[in-house]
């Protein structure tokens, strides 16, 4: 858009005769302005252009401090001067430079001619005193019309031009800007979407090699559970015999009394002395009891691995109090933490969701009882959270104990992973509570702060999608 040229104009002499000379020149009445018209038109080629020469708006002044008032007027009234002739000698005011100087600390923008009728010879030092060229020109007395009409057509132009070129910079510097910021938030998201994606393929990652380990387990659960079975039947009958054999063995030990043959006697109680009956009585029953314990573990932990492969789909879904089940779950691990942590409940209000109560219990059980051997020596805090996250529901078990190096980290949901020694952990809780989200369409997250703590957080959806 073209903006309207500026082309008022400030003189500042004292002479009033050079005001009226100026007048004629730049506020040319028709006849002159004719003829300037043709002088344009000669000088510019133009044969066939109309006498419509634009005329400037001239302002008078006589001294210097007068010429401030306009040109500080002009300003308050939002209508610079685009250009001033200002004469060298005013007595008794400024002189010309003094005038300038005035001027440009006033507005720096005006563009200024600097008039004088004696040859001086001390250019240097008004240039020296001024020492701003770009927006000064000089005119030697006595001057021509066509010298001052040009100097006022083309300073009041460079005026226009510097504002316009202002004006444009903003406006590109505006839309460079404007450019910049949308690229900078493209890039954002851009950003976003990369993490988002590298932190999916990760879970893909890390939920196809559970899967597959899941099968593993599968297998082997299934090739141990048939040996296991019998293993364990036998075991009853087995216990069953011994205990018949025992009984006979009461019932011989009592015949022995009545037998009359010395030697018979007597190598019935070497016998007794070389196998230590009495050792074996006392013995047997307690090896029988550790191997039935030991069964029965091994038992649970392919019923563990079952569950983690999700084999065993048997269990009924139902609408389930999430609070209700961590309660009781707590209540039954509370030997485990007592002497470790102090419990904090900070309960939200959460609907019922549609679980498979017991396993979620599990899952629970398994995160308060890593969350208690966490503690060190001293005496730590778990905290357990639940609150609703749209149409999903979460429950956080919080600790203070020793948190998880991340190399750790990376397993803590395999099978068998455990860092506790033997005896105190199988590795199977974590693997077994991964595996029971999954099966909720649920997930699991984990945030661990070595020497501070660690956060599991359960996230659960309130209703399962039939599938
Ligand atoms: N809250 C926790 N703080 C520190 N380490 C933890 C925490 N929870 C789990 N871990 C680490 O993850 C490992 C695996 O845990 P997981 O529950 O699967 O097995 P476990 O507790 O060792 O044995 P199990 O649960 O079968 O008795 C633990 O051995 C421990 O190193
Ligand atoms: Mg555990």
């Amino acid at each position: 858009m073209k903006t309207p040229q500026n082309r008022r104009i400030l003189l500042v002499d004292d002479m009033p005769s050079i005001h009226e000379d100026f007048r004629k020149i730049l506020m040319p009445q028709a006849p002159e302005h004719e003829e300037l018209s043709a002088v344009e038109a000669a000088l510019f080629g133009d044969e066939d252009r109309a006498p419509t020469l634009l005329s400037f708006e001239l302002d008078s002044a006589y001294q210097g401090q007068e010429g401030l008032s306009k040109i500080e007027a002009s300003l308050r009234e939002n209508r610079p001067y685009a250009m001033a002739f200002v004469d060298m000698r005013m007595p008794p005011g400024w002189d010309g430079v003094q005038t300038i100087e005035h001027f440009w600390s006033s507005d720096p923008r005006l563009q200024v001619v600097i008039c004088t009728a004696y040859a001086d010879s001390s250019w240097d030092d008004i240039l020296a005193r001024l020492d701003v060229r770009d927006r000064l020109l000089i005119l030697k007395k006595p001057f021509d019309s066509i010298e001052v009409f040009q100097l006022a057509t083309a300073l009041t132009t460079k005026w226009q031009m510097t504002l316009d070129t202002a004006a444009q910079r903003t406006r590109l510097e505006d839309a460079v800007q404007e450019r910049t910021s949308e690229l900078r938030t493209v890039n954002e998201v851009l950003q976003n979407e990369i993490s988002e994606r590298k932190h999916l393929e990760g879970q893909l990652v890390q939920s196809e090699k559970l899967a597959s380990i899941g099968q593993l387990a599968a297998g082997v659960a299934h090739e141990i559970n048939n040996p296991i079975g019998y293993i364990f039947s036998n075991f009853g009958t087995l216990e069953g015999y011994i205990e018949q054999l025992f009984e006979l063995l009461t019932a011989y030990e009592k015949a022995e009394t009545s037998v009359h043959a010395p030697e018979i006697v007597e190598g019935l109680r070497a016998l007794r002395e070389r196998v230590e009956l009495d050792f074996l009585k006392e013995d047997i029953p307690v090896l029988m009891r550790e191997s039935k314990q030991g069964i029965v573990r091994v038992r649970q932990i392919v019923q563990d691995l079952k569950d983690f492969s999700r084999v065993n789909s048997k269990q009924e879904w139902e609408w389930a109090d999430l609070h209700q089940g961590i309660d009781s779950t707590l209540n039954i691990v509370a030997s485990e933490i007592k002497y470790k942590a102090d419990l904090v409940k900070e309960y939200g209000a959460i609907p019922d969701i549609e679980c498979l109560a017991s396993q979620i219990n599990q899952v629970v059980m398994n995160l308060v009882v890593n969350a208690a051997h966490a503690m060190g020596e001293k005496r730590g805090c778990i905290t357990i959270r639940t609150g609703t996250e749209g149409e999903q529901v979460w429950l956080e078990v919080a600790d203070t104990g020793s948190g998880i190096p991340p190399e750790t980290l990376k397993h803590i949901f395999e099978p068998f992973f455990t860092t506790k020694p033997i005896g105190k952990g199988t590795g199977l809780g974590l693997s077994l509570s991964y595996g029971i989200v999954q099966k909720h369409h649920g997930r699991i997250e984990v945030a661990s702060v070595l020497d501070q703590g660690t956060t599991f957080r359960v996230i659960l959806p309130i209703r399962q999608v039939k599938t």
